[in-house]
C-alpha cells in the first residue's frame, strides 16, 4: 500500500502516473482539506476504470490512521512557493507542517520508507529525519531527480539526443545554490562537455538552475509545479517497489560520503526494496569538491531558518 499526503497537484498527479506503473494495487490519499482524498480518489477510479488498470484509489478519511499498513509513504504537503518567492522563504512554517506529518507516520507506517517534496527541500527532509528517527536508507528527499532530468532535457534539446541517453549530474542543494555538473554527465560513455560550447555549457547550467522559479512565474500563481515531481517521485516508487536498484538522485543524508556529515543533499543513489540502497560516490576534483561544498553550506545555511524545535 502506498499513501500520499498532500491531495494538491503533486500529490494527485503522482497518484495518477502511479496507476502506469501497477506497482501497488492499493493507493491511499490523504489531506487535512475536508473531502479533497475523497474527491481526487473517486476521479482517479473512473480513470483507472477507463484505461483498465487494478489499481484502487482511497481517499483517507482526512485521519491518518487511514496510512496503517503502508509500505511507501509519499510527503506533498506543505505551502507552495508563488511567484517571486525562493524555497527558502517557506522553511518555518513547511517545518511545522512536516514535522507534525512526521509524528502521524511514526504511528501509523513505522516501517514504511518515506519520499518528501516539500520546499526547502534539503532542510525538509532533515526536519522528517531528525523528527522520524528512521534509518537513513528510509527517509529520502525527491529532488535530485527532478533537477538532474532537467538539466538532460536542456542539454537534449542542445545536442539533439534524447534526454534518456543522457545521464546527468546536478548535485548539493535543491535551490538557487544547486550544482550542476555538466562535466560529470555523459552521453554513452562519451562526456556530455565533447557535445557542448562553452556557451552552451553555462547556458544549460543556468536554465537548470532556474527551471523551478521559470515556471512558477509563467504559470502566475495559478498553480505550483506538479509534472516533473509527480513524474520523479512515480518512477523513484516503481525502482523501490519492484527492487530494480535504479541509479536516481535524491536528497539523501550523508554521513562522511563526499566529505561531509549531518546534512541531507543531492547526490545520485541506488534505490531498491530497502530504499536508499547504495550511495555513489563522484570522484570530484578540487574544484567540483569546492562547488559541491558550498552548494551543502547554502543547505546548512537554510537550516539555520528552520526553527530549532524541529531540528533534533
Ligand atoms: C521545482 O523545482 C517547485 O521545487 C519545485 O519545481
Amino acid at each position: 500500500m502506498i499513501t500520499i499526503i498532500g491531495s494538491g497537484r503533486v500529490g494527485a498527479t503522482t497518484a495518477a502516473f502511479l496507476m502506469f506503473f501497477e506497482v501497488d494495487n492499493e493507493i491511499v490519499l490523504i489531506d487535512i482539506i475536508k473531502n479533497l482524498p475523497q474527491g481526487e480518489a473517486l476521479d482517479l477510479n473512473h480513470a483507472a476504470a477507463i484505461l483498465g488498470k487494478s489499481v484502487r484509489y482511497r481517499g483517507g478519511s482526512n485521519d491518518y490512521k487511514d496510512m496503517e499498513g503502508s509500505d511507501i509513504v509519499i510527503v506533498t504537503a506543505g505551502l507552495a512557493r508563488k511567484p517571486g518567492m525562493t524555497r527558502e522563504e517557506l522553511a518555518g512554517k513547511n517545518a511545522e507542517i512536516v514535522a507534525s506529518i512526521a509524528e502521524q507516520i511514526k504511528k501509523y507506517a513505522p516501517n514504511s520508507i518515506v519520499i518528501i517534496t516539500t520546499n526547502p527541500l534539503d532542510a525538509m527532509v532533515y526536519v522528517l529525519y531528525k523528527k522520524l528517527g528512521f534509518p537513513r536508507n528510509r527517509v529520502i528527499g525527491f529532488s535530485g531527480v527532478l533537477d538532474s532530468n532537467r538539466m538532460a532535457y536542456y542539454a537534449s534539446l542542445l545536442i539533439g539526443i534524447a534526454p534518456e541517453s543522457i545521464i546527468p549530474v546536478v548535485l548539493g542543494q535543491h535551490g538557487e545554490n544547486m550544482y550542476p555538473v555538466p562535466e560529470a554527465s555523459f552521453v554513452y560513455g562519451k562526456p556530455l562537455t565533447e557535445f557542448i560550447t562553452k556557451e552552451q555549457y553555462d547556458e544549460i547550467v543556468k536554465k537548470t538552475i532556474q527551471a523551478g522559479a521559470d515556471i512558477t512565474n509563467l504559470r502566475g500563481g495559478f498553480s505550483s509545479n506538479w509534472g516533473g515531481p509527480a513524474a520523479g517521485l512515480a518512477m523513484m516508487v516503481d525502482s523501490i517497489k519492484k527492487d530494480r536498484k535504479r541509479i536516481f538522485e535524491a536528497s539523501v543524508y550523508l554521513d562522511g560520503e563526499y566529505g561531509v556529515r549531518d546534512v541531507f543533499a543531492e547526490v545520485p543513489v541506488v534505490l531498491g526494496k530497502n530504499g536508499v540502497e547504495k550511495i555513489i560516490e563522484l570522484n570530484l576534483n578540487d574544484e567540483q569538491r569546492k562547488k559541491f561544498l558550498a552548494s551543502v553550506e547554502a543547505i546548512r545555511k537554510n537550516l539555520t531558518q528552520v526553527p530549532p524545535q524541529f531540528l533534533s
